[in-house]
């Protein structure tokens, strides 16, 4: 997808809003700004468009809208799922160092203030949990949530969530998958989890707005304290015209993942150029991966002044998860997977929907050209 000149390749950062998706915000921020929770005509309008971003959430996760937790995105989502799970018992948080922080940074603080021991489990060398230590961690006993994601955000490795979620249900322990990298992107491997988290922005929508899909019967325990909005499970009012968005993002997801299938050639010959030119660039993750994601390293090169030289050539990557861009610290997800000396060269490359050959190719040449410029001294 070219933005003016540019080329945007960090569709796992965010996603461009659709047209429908700002149409349709600025439709309702128009006509149905008032309060969802107010029972008059004008706060009835705005509760209309709430209702429809649930059921068209439902749909999409294959629930129905009662198990749908609105809330402002995954961050908030995974919060709520995760200190949920240990609101009420204390006990064993199985997840891994591949998660996003959402994740991560939740549960070393529960750890922190007693309510669970973090079990971090091993990593695959193709970049997946492994389950085998999945299995020995829930055979240490007293696991009370397993937490893994879907897809991951670095690298596109399509996680063993099915079968995270099934060996944590025959140990007695609850499953959350964060689905935030995959829904309208790959068909859903986690459908008999107990929460999943979505995020508008990752599948066309707005961002501010999320949702946690959650078993029914759960005993969900807020984070936030205060109004009866969402039950009583996220109070705070909700803004209608974000919620009118999600409706039709979510809508229109649910034919994603054959879109998303029709990017993988493209990405293919994209990693096929690189690392046949730049002998010492190696794709990280193995199959199966989404169809769209890249990270590749490139030893010897800090990933941070690749994304900075790519970005004046006009092409948008990431050298991490967009949370930890920015900062000279590698990603902690690829650091687990290669070790923090080869996690500092990392790049990633993530196409979506929009991205087209010439895109690639551009893509490519730029990062050609920036290499084997500093690689003559040429400025
Ligand atoms: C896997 C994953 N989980 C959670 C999040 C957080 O989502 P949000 O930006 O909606 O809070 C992200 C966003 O980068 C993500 O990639």
């Amino acid at each position: 997808m070219t933005a003016g000149a540019r080329v945007y390749a960090d569709w796992n950062a965010t996603t461009p809003p659709l047209d429908e998706v700002v149409d349709a915000v600025a439709r309702a921020a128009r006509e149905a700004w008032a309060n969802p929770s107010s029972t008059h005509a004008d706060g009835r309008r705005a509760r209309a468009h709430v209702e429809d971003a649930r059921e068209a959430v439902a749909a999409l996760a294959g629930v129905d809208a009662r198990d749908v937790v609105l809330t402002s995105g995954a961050t908030e989502a995974n919060n709520l799922a995760l200190r949920s799970a240990f609101a009420r018992e204390r006990g064993v948080l199985v997840t891994s160092r591949l998660e996003h922080p959402s994740v991560a940074r939740v549960a070393e603080a529960l750890e922190r203030e007693g309510r669970a021991r973090v079990r971090w489990l091993r990593i695959d060398p193709r970049g997946t949990v492994d389950l085998a230590d999945l299995e020995a961690a829930l055979a240490e006993g007293d696991v009370r949530l397993v937490a893994v994601q879907a897809v991951s955000h670095e690298t596109g490795v399509i996680q063993p969530a099915r079968d995270a979620v099934f060996l944590a249900h025959r140990a007695g322990a609850l499953a959350h998958v964060d689905c935030a990298q995959a829904f309208g992107r790959v068909e859903d491997t986690a459908l008999e989890a107990d929460t999943r988290s979505l995020a508008g922005h990752k599948l066309r929508g707005p961002k501010g707005i999320g949702a946690l899909v959650a078993r029914p019967g759960l005993g969900l325990v807020p984070v936030l304290v205060g109004g009866a909005q969402e039950r009583g499970l996220r109070p705070g009012t909700l803004d209608a015209s974000l919620a009118a968005g999600l409706g039709v993002a979510a809508r229109r997801a649910r034919a994603g993942p054959a879109r998303y299938a029709a990017i993988a050639p493209l990405r293919d010959a994209l990693e096929r150029a690189i690392v046949g030119r730049l002998g010492a660039a190696r794709v990280l993750g193995a199959a199966p991966r989404a169809p769209h994601a890249s990270a590749i390293v490139f030893p010897g090169w800090p990933g941070p002044e690749l994304v900075a030289a790519l970005d004046l050539e006009g092409v948008s990557v990431s050298s991490g998860s967009a949370c930890s861009a920015g900062t000279a610290e590698p990603s902690a997800a690829i650091a687990a997977m290669v070790g923090a000396d080869l996690a500092a060269s990392a790049l990633r490359i993530s196409l979506g929907e929009e991205t087209s050959a010439a895109d690639v190719e551009r893509i490519a040449s730029a990062l050609f050209a920036v290499v084997e410029r500093v690689s003559t001294g040429t400025p």
